[in-house]
């Protein structure tokens, strides 16, 4: 099968991650029989520069013409809060993710066996193994509501952030949620703050209705702010944590520093249709770019998903999974990861072992 896929590279590490990715999805290529094709997609701070807007016209409808996009990382002090929005590399962000309708976001952290002792948490905790699903709501609420700033007479400058969520919002990944968690070990936990937010309110009761329609998926609702705390008290305890778009930015980042690193998470954002976006949950580290020193994992995964959720190749995500894997049990380390002590690889090398990994697997097959 011949495949496209678009390519944002975006700022800081994100070019040097991709480029690592790209190879491995090369790779798989030449091994399963299947060719790609590349479509470079200029978004970002980097588009800011060259073309003075961070969303540059067209390219939604690029990334329409592939099968999936791939992104590495956007954004930068270089293109801060001080910039115009249409200047800024968030902006695009949110726009590509509501241009392309992907309302579902799913952030899976899980501990890699090998890693076990990256976990900052206590080891009879860590022992009990981690692997949870986040599914976090990405076109709605507070991210996507009214803004505004004003001058008041007494009070100086105010501003307002709309949150806002309807049923059908709420309805349609609440659902995602569930048929995840048939697939998994059929657990949802739904995060709100009911006890004070009417969204949230909103929120439980579709939820609720929902919990009773896949009645053989246990559910629960769980208040933000003691799910925070049970991220870190007992994180086995969760399957499939399913959040509005806030709470699960926040959320999430909690949920992979307890796997080890934040370097290591992939993520996946999806609607009805084509295309997907795959992407590595962390930002773009300006501070190690064009250092060779940032783990590519978290970018290599997420074409792992893309193999699996977009492609529908289940062989050859689980063969990039189990490339990564290996390397990591044959102690392939990056600076993120690394204990004191161990060596350290940079970002090509450790793309490369995985790469051959990838080969003595198929050879021995
Ligand atoms: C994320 C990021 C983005 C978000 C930022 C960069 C706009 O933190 O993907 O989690 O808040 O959604
Ligand atoms: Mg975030």
């Amino acid at each position: 099968m011949n495949y496209k896929i678009a390519l944002i590279r975006g700022d800081g590490i994100g070019p040097e991650i991709v480029d690592e990715t790209v190879k491995i999805i090369d790779r798989v290529g030449e091994k399963f029989g299947h060719a790609f094709e590349y479509v470079e997609v200029l978004l970002g701070g980097c588009a800011t520069d060259a073309v003075g807007k961070s969303y540059p016209d067209g390219t939604a409808q690029r990334c329409k013409s592939c099968d999936a996009v791939l992104l590495g990382a956007v954004g930068g002090p270089k293109w801060g809060s001080d910039r115009p929005a249409q200047e800024r590399p968030e902006t695009a962000l949110l726009a590509i993710r509501k241009d392309l309708g992907l309302y579902a976001n799913l952030r899976p952290a899980a501990l890699r066996p090998a890693l076990a002792d990256a976990c900052p948490l206590k080891k009879e905790t860590a022992e009990k193994g981690i692997d949870l699903l986040m599914v976090r709501e990405l076109t709605g609420g507070i991210y996507f509501g009214k803004r505004d700033r004003y001058q008041t007479e007494d009070r100086g400058v105010e501003c307002t952030d709309l949150m806002a969520y309807s049923e059908k919002e709420i309805e349609r990944i609440g659902r995602r949620a569930f048929e995840m968690a048939r697939l998994r070990r059929k657990k949802v936990t739904s995060v709100d703050k009911a006890n004070v937010l009417e969204t949230s309110r909103l929120w439980r009761s579709v939820m609720n209705r929902l919990a009773e329609e896949y009645a053989d998926v246990e559910y629960e609702d769980v208040l933000v702010d003691n799910c925070a705390m049970q991220l870190v008290r007992d994180p086995g305890q969760f399957d499939v944590v399913v959040t509005e778009n806030m709470f699960g930015d926040i959320l999430s980042d909690e949920a992979s520093m307890i796997t080890g690193s934040i370097g290591l998470l992939p993520s996946a954002s999806m609607g009805d249709g084509a295309p997907a976006l795959y992407e590595p949950i962390h930002g773009s580290a300006p501070d190690i770019a064009g250092q060779d020193r940032a783990n590519p994992i978290a970018t290599i995964l997420s074409a792992a998903m893309m193999f699996r959720y977009s492609f529908k190749l289940a062989a050859e995500a689980d063969a990039i999974e189990a490339a990564v894997d290996k390397a990591l049990a044959d102690g392939w380390r990056t600076a993120d990861i690394a204990r004191a002590g161990e060596s350290v690889v940079g970002t090509k090398r450790m793309g490369e072992v995985i790469r051959d990994n990838i080969w003595v697997q198929l050879e021995g097959i």
